[in-house]
């Protein structure tokens, strides 16, 4: 197989290296491209085949729907892990030992305390307000209380901005649920494991003791870990291309909560059980709906279908699914939104237009299930998809600033007017 690619172009041939990775993926490296040409770029809009930077942190397969964070399958973490060994594994590249793992768990109780004057920013906001708009605001808005930007040269450093997001970031999305439901804003009890910590945040009542649920908190523990990073999506793109202009840690994080909003990347998940409780309202009939969503002249897609890079089936989607099943069976739970689903998948997977365009279900077309099972509200949805991926978007802005790598800057083709000669006010 040959190192080199060339590009013929006006009787002239330019030579460019092409790298391989780890398992074997091909790129043609262009870095020279502009100035060796006098000019040419590419273009590429989506960045469907360009990659924008090398990582060691997630490897996807999306034609075999393999995925790896730091070489462990998705499976083995999901199954034999805990959210908080997967979150060090992915932003320190190793499985935390029990060491290791103690101490890092405490330097992040030791930082779980949020600046009392940040209630009074949340209280600003009316209880409608969407809760990733008031998430992105709120992490914002914790710059103004830590305001030192990270010494990326200082590991110390580096570990401390770490351990500070991943404790108060839970604090925040507890009190973004808090507010919505008109509770009293609580802070986190010491002596529980980080997800039953953040659960109980959530969910305690006033006056009630929290008592644990084994089923709750291992389903809430594996969603967030099938969540943790999906190497250069959206929102980490977004978290990377912040971050590359050397603004602070919390910023790129509140810039890629706003990227995870959209409803063509994580809020699909409540896009998802917008539809399907749609769909029973109108009777439940999911025909009309495949129709619907195979007519392009009707904007309706089947959200919780497709995927940009999964093109046989979403890993993640078939964990999620078994988890669904086990936790509407184990909490006695039956609901109908999950006959409807399963009728959807159905005939998804049977039809031509489905099949042709390789449309299978992705992560959000089950999370949503079992994120109402266990009790969360459907706007609250994609926040849980922000907490499970915040140690992917801290591994991701860790990794880029530690290569140095310059400035995220893509370039264009101008296709607009020539230059012209300006016309006054009164003459137009
Ligand atoms: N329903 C119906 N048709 C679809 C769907 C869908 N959900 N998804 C894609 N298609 C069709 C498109 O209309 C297009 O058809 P055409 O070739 O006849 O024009 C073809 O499939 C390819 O679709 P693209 O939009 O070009 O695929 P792309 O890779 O750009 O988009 C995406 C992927 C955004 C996920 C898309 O499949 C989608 O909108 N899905 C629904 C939203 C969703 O579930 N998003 C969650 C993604 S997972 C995540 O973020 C965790």
């Amino acid at each position: 197989m040959s190192d080199k690619a060339t590009l013929e172009y006006n009787g002239q041939k330019y030579e460019f290296p092409v790298i391989k990775g780890s398992e074997d993926e091909l790129a043609i490296d262009i870095k020279t491209l502009r100035a060796s040409t006098g000019g040419l770029i590419t273009i590429d809009p989506g960045y469907k085949n360009t990659g924008s930077c090398t990582s060691a942190i997630t490897f996807l397969d999306g034609e075999k729907g393999i995925l790896r964070y730091r070489g462990y399958s998705i499976e083995d973490l999901a199954e034999k892990a805990d959210f908080l060994e997967v979150a060090y594994l992915l932003i320190f590249g190793e499985l935390p030992d029990k060491e290791q793992l103690q101490k890092f768990h405490n330097d992040i109780r030791e930082e779980s305390h949020v600046d009392e004057e940040m209630k009074k920013i949340l209280d600003s906001f009316p209880k409608s307000a969407h809760p990733m708009g008031v998430l992105s605001s709120l992490t914002s808005a914790l710059i103004a209380f830590n305001p030192s930007t990270v010494d990326v040269s200082s590991e110390a450093a580096m570990y401390h901005a770490i351990v500070r997001i991943l404790a108060k970031f839970p604090v925040l999305v507890a009190w973004t649920l808090r507010k919505k439901k008109g509770l009293p804003l609580e802070y986190g009890d010491d002596t529980l494991g980080y997800v039953e910590n953040i659960h109980k945040m959530m969910f305690r009542r006033p006056g009630k003791t929290y008592e644990k649920n084994e089923i709750v908190i291992e389903a809430l523990d594996k969603l967030l870990i099938l969540h943790g990073d999906h190497e250069q999506n959206c929102s980490t793109s977004t978290v990377r291309i912040v971050g590359s202009s050397h603004a602070g840690l919390f910023a790129s994080l509140s810039a890629g909560i706003s990227a995870l909003w959209g409803p063509l990347h994580g809020g699909a998940n409540q896009a998802v059980l917008e539809m399907l409780e749609a769909i029973q309202a109108d009777g439940g009939d999911t025909k009309k709906y495949m129709a619907k969503a195979k007519d392009k002249n009707d904007p309706f897609r089947l959200m919780g279908f497709g995927h940009r890079v999964y093109k046989n089936f979403d890993p993640r989607a078939r964990i999620i699914k078994k988890a669904a099943d086990e936790v509407l069976g184990d909490l006695g739970i039956e609901d109908p939104i999950l006959e409807i689903a399963k009728g959807l998948e159905k005939e998804a997977l049977e039809d031509q237009y489905f099949v042709d365009r390789k449309l299978y279900p992705n992560v959000d077309f089950y999370s949503g299930i079992i994120y109402r099972a266990l009790g969360i509200p459907t706007d609250m949805f994609t926040v849980m998809f922000a907490l499970g991926r915040l140690p992917g978007w801290i591994s991701q802005w860790r990794e880029m600033r530690l290569n140095g790598e310059p400035i995220g800057r893509p370039r264009q083709i101008y296709i607009g007017e020539n230059h012209r000669p300006f016309v006054a006010l009164d003459a137009r």
